[in-house]
């Protein structure tokens, strides 16, 4: 019998997914819950209507449509323990349970965790109270990193240059709940220079098999300027991970995690180390215990090998009968944005130009709908435009082409991914 698998989410991360799942032999459906218009458009790709927070509804529905295996895309579902609750009904469900979640979950918990680990990260310290946060932040020398303890959709991390900055940070946070609970707690790091890459790897709670390298693009403007937001734009591989660093950050960060996981509740799922890379040396930023977006989508251009096999044997216990196979062509993606993102943006703009007609190009959806069978903006990232090519400058000229095609008023996009690797 043929695999029935579904996917949770509705990003563009989760659309890369579920194409690639739809492509292996092995799968017969694939569902998305909730998907987006470029899911509910994709070959054997079917949207379902679930609140995918009411881990009852989804379990009801993996049992009536023989749902063989759940893979879960963001990193929210994961720490309030789906995985706990749909493996506990015999349910496959790829993904790290809510105890090794809080490895994104959790920053003190994470810090904590690294240092009894000897994993090598920032130096810090963690605060619930404003008045010894104060303190301590009187006697720092700037910039300092502040995060908001819990998962704050990517915005409870912010670089302070100075004292005045940094009190008022943590002031909203400690004091004033802008983060909500997630800023109960903070952690008041020291600030890392280098690049930035993220290193992925698939886990069954004891083996591994590392994704190809990639790196995003956080700031929103051209040159990395500009506020921080999920990702503009990614491209694999990411030549800052030469072959050494690579190995170090499999035996200074990936092996340590998953043998310190081990000890208490073994991380299975997608393992994302988020790294600063300065003189060859290797520090951890942060951990997912998801695939990113936007590096899903060049690196799901890449994948050759069957998603549901990889997923299912990581749920298993038997990655290490797996083998993982790469196009070895470089892929990018170009993140195409409502105008106004990270802040407030409009919805609802009618988007021209798609389907593309170009080859190697796919254009995986994130904040789109179908309106009336037309198709418009319904989100902050509303596209991700990825290309594969000979080399890197190839895969972007064409994933440039495909963005120059598409167009809908207010359209946002910088126009230089990339341009580190170049
Ligand atoms: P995080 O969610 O902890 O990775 O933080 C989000 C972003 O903030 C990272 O991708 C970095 O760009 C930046 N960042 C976080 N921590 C540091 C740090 N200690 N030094 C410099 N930049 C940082
Ligand atoms: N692109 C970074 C993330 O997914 O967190």
């Amino acid at each position: 019998m043929k695999n029935r698998v579904l996917i949770i989410g509705s990003g563009g991360r989760e659309h890369a997914l579920a194409w690639r799942m739809a492509q292996s032999a092995s799968v017969a459906t694939t569902f998305v819950a909730p998907g987006n218009a470029g899911t509910a458009q994709e070959r054997g790709v079917e949207n379902v209507v679930l609140d995918t927070a009411d881990f009852d509804a989804v379990i009801n529905f993996c049992r009536i449509q023989n749902v063989s295996l759940v893979v879960v895309g963001p990193e929210q579902p994961l720490v309030d323990g789906m995985v706990d609750a749909l493996s506990q009904a015999g349910i496959a469900c790829f993904g790290p349970k809510a105890a090794a979640a809080r490895l994104e979950g959790s920053k003190a918990f994470t810090k904590q965790f690294m240092i009894d680990h000897g994993i090598p990260t920032a130096d810090y310290a963690e605060f619930t109270d404003l008045t010894k946060a104060l303190d301590y932040l009187s006697r720092c020398e700037y910039p300092q990193v502040i995060k908001a303890d819990g998962l704050a959709a990517g915005k409870g991390v912010v670089i302070v240059d100075d004292e005045q900055q940094a009190i008022t940070v943590a002031t909203d946070m400690l004091s004033d709940n802008k983060f909500g609970s997630a800023g109960n707690r903070i952690v008041v790091e020291e600030f890392l220079h280098g690049e930035e890459a993220s290193y992925i790897v698939i886990s069954d709670g004891k083996y591994f098999i590392p994704m190809v390298t990639s790196q995003d693009h956080k700031a929103r403007d051209d040159g990395d300027q500009g506020p921080n937001t999920g990702g503009m734009g990614a491209y694999s591989p990411a030549p800052v991970v030469t072959e050494d660093i690579a190995q170090k950050i499999i035996s200074q960060v990936i092996k340590p995690t998953l043998k310190g996981m081990a000890e208490t509740e073994p991380f299975v799922g997608f393992l994302y180390a988020g790294v600063m890379i300065n003189n060859g040396e290797v520090k951890v930023l942060e951990f997912n215990v998801r695939m990113g977006d936007p590096e899903t989508q060049p690196i799901m251009m890449r994948l050759k090998s069957d998603l549901d096999k990889l997923c299912l044997a990581a749920v298993n216990g038997e990655l290490s009968q797996q083998q993982i196979q790469w196009d070895q062509r470089p892929a990018l993606g170009v993140v195409m944005a409502a105008g106004g993102y990270p802040e407030s943006y409009d919805k609802g703009a009618i988007i021209h130009g798609l389907p593309l007609q170009q080859t190697d190009v796919k254009v995986f959806h994130a904040g789109t709908a179908l309106d009336n069978q037309q198709l418009v903006t319904a989100g902050g990232r509303v596209l991700c435009v990825c290309a594969v090519g000979d080399d890197l400058s190839q895969a972007r000229e064409k994933a440039y082409a495909g963005v120059q095609a598409i167009n809908w008023q207010d359209v946002y996009y910088r126009t230089d991914i990339g341009h580190r690797a170049l």
